[in-house]
């Protein structure tokens, strides 16, 4: 079983997408052993306890450093076991420590393809606004194993739709979460519970794809 903890910030949908996918056996070798949030106040801390799942506050603020948040949530998913971090808007910046703690065992999820609108100031609804705005063709979601670095680790999996027509930020993020993230997310940590991944520099290798989906 891959006990997994899950960070977050905010709505938690793709929180909600791992949860789901447990409860209807595509993940059935997955645990959610616990959901760390940064903000007391996100709606994903509460579909975690609607859920079972424990739930902890780690708020960036009542750290004076860096080291010390990261070893605060370190301790935390040691206790519990975890096999893998997955980052599931999360807005808070991971340090060295932690990176290095779960090297190769932190997956993140993006709202764009990957190289374009990622790294430092795309968050949330901005490379939405900036996808709109160069006014690109299709768009998607890239989930990437985390490195030192914003959005440059190695990628695991991505989905491109076609955004024309679209010219509203916030229809274009609830279309990319329900048409992407909400599918790829579960399914990268499908294939790393399944052991099928393999990552040799930048390159992520699927083992035998045959079965899942
Ligand atoms: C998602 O768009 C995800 O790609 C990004 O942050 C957002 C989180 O949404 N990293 P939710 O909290 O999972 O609803």
């Amino acid at each position: 079983m891959l006990r997994i903890g899950v960070l977050v910030s905010g709505g938690g949908t793709n929180l909600q997408a791992l949860i789901d996918r447990i409860g209807d056996g595509y993940l059935d070798k997955v645990k959610i052993a616990a959901v760390i949030s940064s903000n007391e106040k996100a709606y994903a801390v509460q579909r975690a306890k609607d859920n079972g799942i424990e739930a902890y506050i780690l708020k960036r603020s009542s750290y004076d450093e860096q080291d010390s948040y990261d070893e605060a949530m370190i301790r935390i998913l040691e206790e519990k076991g975890t096999g893998l971090v997955v980052l599931a808007g999360f807005m808070v910046l991971l340090g060295n420590r932690f990176v290095e703690r779960f090297k190769n065992r932190i997956i993140n999820i993006h709202p764009s393809l990957i190289p374009a609108f990622c790294g430092k100031g795309f968050y949330g609804i901005r490379p939405h606004r900036a996808a709109l705005e160069y006014g690109v063709k299709v768009s998607g979601a890239t989930v990437h194993f985390v490195d030192a670095d914003t959005d440059t680790g190695p990628i695991i999996l991505q989905k491109a739709i076609s955004i024309e027509g679209i010219n509203d930020e916030m229809e274009l993020q609830k279309k990319i979460m329900r048409e992407c993230e909400w599918e790829i997310l579960p399914k990268a940590v499908k294939l790393i519970s399944e052991d099928m991944l393999s990552v040799c520099g930048r390159k992520v290798y699927i083992k035998n794809e045959r079965g899942i989906k």
